[in-house]
């Protein structure tokens, strides 16, 4: 998506006689909007349309939570158990029609191939590295990377070491957000990333084995099993604007001012109804009356999910590695009490953290209630303590 890319061998022109060893190779027009959108043309030995045994559809089923109670809610992460893998081992935490969050903490890895044919995904690694396989290439990944996958890409994870994702699945684009842009699509200064910071698959890697190859796609509301007899990066070469590529949080450069700056400023992704936000270690507010931390706020249609990677959060009881807060439409958050006149002065924070800010109510799943820790919803309570921790204001509550 973000500029023109192209690997391995394409021929002069689209839409002309490319052969290899005499074969005619079969080209595949990969595209979103019709025709209009952003899209890739893949050289492939084999009809990407070639399957050899239908196998079987299985639904996707959430066990949904409805609190009885509306109230701001955290949950603490980081002691989920392993199970599955990459992508059977992703378990919802919350969701509405533009996007779904899940937590993956994978024990074992893919045996089979897998395609997302109704969503764009971004796969936020918290702990672990290794390599997506793609059919476009290889693209390598570590630990603080967002890995961004659009639909209809055939990818298999082959990681380094234990693995930790927060994952974001929408039937919408996962986009750059528009006003980083130009009208030409060039990222603009002063936008928090630039080209340099997205890196997409490195070498095309053509896979010439026959054999059995399972594709899991997910579509349908379901996970529909195919089986192929050639391997499914049989791509010789291809070019466009659509392939897989990562960005990393420790790339994004934080926006700061001499008075607060608003939460959009750590804008990273744009879907339908949502953002993706990366909050990062920076140097606070610097005007001497500045209050370098949050006001209030009643993001009056807003749902805010904040997933918590590293840092000092130690102003805030109960925030650890992994924890994440859930502020929902409809009610005030803000700092804990006391903490506005305590964090006068403070100059940084080391805190490293990402958010959803979604416009549609989000639904909670049985694992959110199962790692909910009840009592947050009345932290705002509980009386100042004698000597809260600033060493690392946690800058956005
Ligand atoms: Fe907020």
């Amino acid at each position: 998506m973000p500029f023109y890319q192209r690997r391995g061998e394409v021929p002069r022109k689209r839409h002309i006689v490319f052969r290899e060893n005499g074969r005619l190779l079969t080209e595949e027009v990969m595209g979103l909007e019709g025709f209009t959108g952003n899209e890739s043309i893949l050289y492939h030995l084999q009809s990407p349309c070639r399957v050899k045994e239908l196998g079987a559809f299985t639904p996707i089923e959430r066990e949904e939570w409805v609190p009885e109670t509306h109230a701001h809610r955290r949950m603490n992460t980081y002691d989920v158990e392993p199970e599955g893998d990459e992508i059977s081992g992703r378990r919802t935490l919350m969701w509405n029609s533009d996007v779904e969050i899940s937590l993956c903490r994978p024990e074992s890895s893919m045996d089979y191939f897998f395609r997302n044919g109704e969503g764009d995904e971004v796969i936020f690694v918290h702990e672990g590295s290794g390599t997506l396989e793609t059919i476009f290439g290889d693209v390598p990944y570590k630990d603080g990377d967002y890995v961004v996958v659009p639909r209809g890409t055939t990818y298999r994870f082959v990681p380094q070491g234990p693995q930790r994702h927060l994952v974001f699945e929408t039937p919408g684009l996962i986009e750059i957000p528009r006003r980083y842009r130009n009208q030409y699509g060039q990222i603009l200064e002063g936008a928090p990333y630039y080209h340099r910071d997205i890196h997409p698959p490195t070498e095309l890697a053509t896979r010439r084995e026959s054999g059995e190859f399972v594709v899991k796609v997910r579509v349908r509301g379901g996970v529909q099993d195919y089986v192929l007899d050639y391997h499914p990066f049989d791509v010789v070469g291809w070019d466009g604007f659509l392939y897989p590529w990562t960005f990393s949080i420790h790339d994004f450069e934080p926006i700061t001012g001499r008075i607060h700056q608003p939460p959009p400023s750590h804008q990273t992704f744009q879907g339908p109804n949502f953002v993706i936000c990366s909050f990062c270690p920076r140097h606070l507010d610097f005007d001497p009356e500045a209050v370098p931390i949050p006001y209030h706020h009643s993001n009056l249609q807003s749902e805010e999910m904040i997933y918590y990677v590293s840092g000092n959060f130690g102003s805030r009881k109960g925030i650890s590695v992994g924890s994440i807060t859930l502020h929902p439409s409809g009610l005030p958050h803000g700092p804990a009490p006391g903490l506005a006149e305590k964090a006068l002065g403070v100059r940084e924070t080391t805190e490293l953290a990402v958010m959803c800010d979604t416009f549609r109510p989000l639904k909670l799943s049985a694992l959110a209630r199962d790692t909910d820790d009840g009592h947050y919803a009345l932290s705002w309570y509980e009386p100042p303590s004698e000597d809260p921790d600033l060493a690392g204001v946690t800058s956005h509550l």
